[in-house]
């Protein structure tokens, strides 16, 4: 099997605790003891014994465990906000998406699992590699990385959606609007206020662009033990708005 920094398996402990595995090549050492590694590669739910008598399961890795190990650079968008923006916008396997910057390239990748292609501009070129390397270890064929300023404009053409999130997505506004097609939709992620101002400013002068709406997700985390069921003391704090809107002439 190729060592190409990939998860190939995960081990979960009687605690869910879970290692991933990337090397079936050698054994794998957890703080329970190790597995051999012949018994990497067991089928999907066998139990595996370590070497001290610990019993694991084992199963193979989907996109959402790999993607959970990818590198990150700059901060990446969490979960919670990617979702909103694929069931707000419907990006299906007909969408053609733009998104800019790319920076670690979380949200391209997560977005390329829905879509039929996604395009990603990066204006730096340390993160274009660093996000070029995540697209090569999710085995994404769907992406293409462009190291370029978004603020210069947008090639493609007939877009469905368009994501940005960038320190002034008001200044790529004029290159979105000739590159969405009707129906389209613009989402910008941005962790302050005054950012949704000024974009909200620029769209506004734009009025084929609707204003759908701004929102913040706060996630709530509980423990379920027992009977302590209570929310998690340690909480996410912000992360950011997501601006949605859409074109419609
Ligand atoms: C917060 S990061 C994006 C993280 C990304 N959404 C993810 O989920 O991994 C913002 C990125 O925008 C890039 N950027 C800033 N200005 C840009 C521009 N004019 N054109 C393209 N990328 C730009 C930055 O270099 C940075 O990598």
């Amino acid at each position: 099997m190729e060592k190409d920094g990939s998860v190939k398996r995960i081990i979960i402990s009687k605690e869910g605790r879970k290692f991933y595995v990337k090397d079936l090549s050698q054994d794998y050492h957890t703080q329970f003891g190790f597995i051999r590694k012949e018994e990497l590669s067991r089928e999907d739910g066998s139990e595996v014994v370590s070497n001290i008598g610990e019993k694991m399961r084992i199963i193979s890795p989907s996109f959402i465990d790999r993607y959970r190990k990818i590198r990150r650079a700059p901060q990446i968008i969490p979960l919670k906000d990617m979702a909103a923006i694929i069931a707000e916008t419907g990006v299906s396997r007909d969408s053609l998406v733009i998104d800019a910057g790319t920076g670690s390239g979380a949200l391209a990748c997560f977005l390329a699992n829905y879509a039929k292609k996604v395009v990603s501009y990066e204006i730096r070129e340390d993160f274009f590699r660093v996000a070029s390397e995540n697209v090569k270890l999710l085995g994404l064929s769907n992406i293409e990385l462009k190291n370029k300023n978004v603020y210069d404009g947008i090639d493609e053409k007939d877009v469905g959606l368009i994501t940005f999130d960038l320190p002034e997505p008001w200044l790529a506004v004029k290159s979105a609007e000739q590159a969405l097609k009707i129906g389209g939709f613009i989402v910008s992620y941005s962790p302050t206020i005054p950012q949704v101002m000024d974009f909200s400013a620029e769209m506004k002068k734009h009025p084929c662009f609707q204003h759908i709406k701004t929102i913040e997700i706060i996630e709530r985390q509980w423990e379920v033990e027992e009977r302590k069921v209570r929310p998690k003391s340690q909480e996410i704090g912000h992360s950011g708005f997501l601006s949605f809107y859409r074109r419609i002439c």
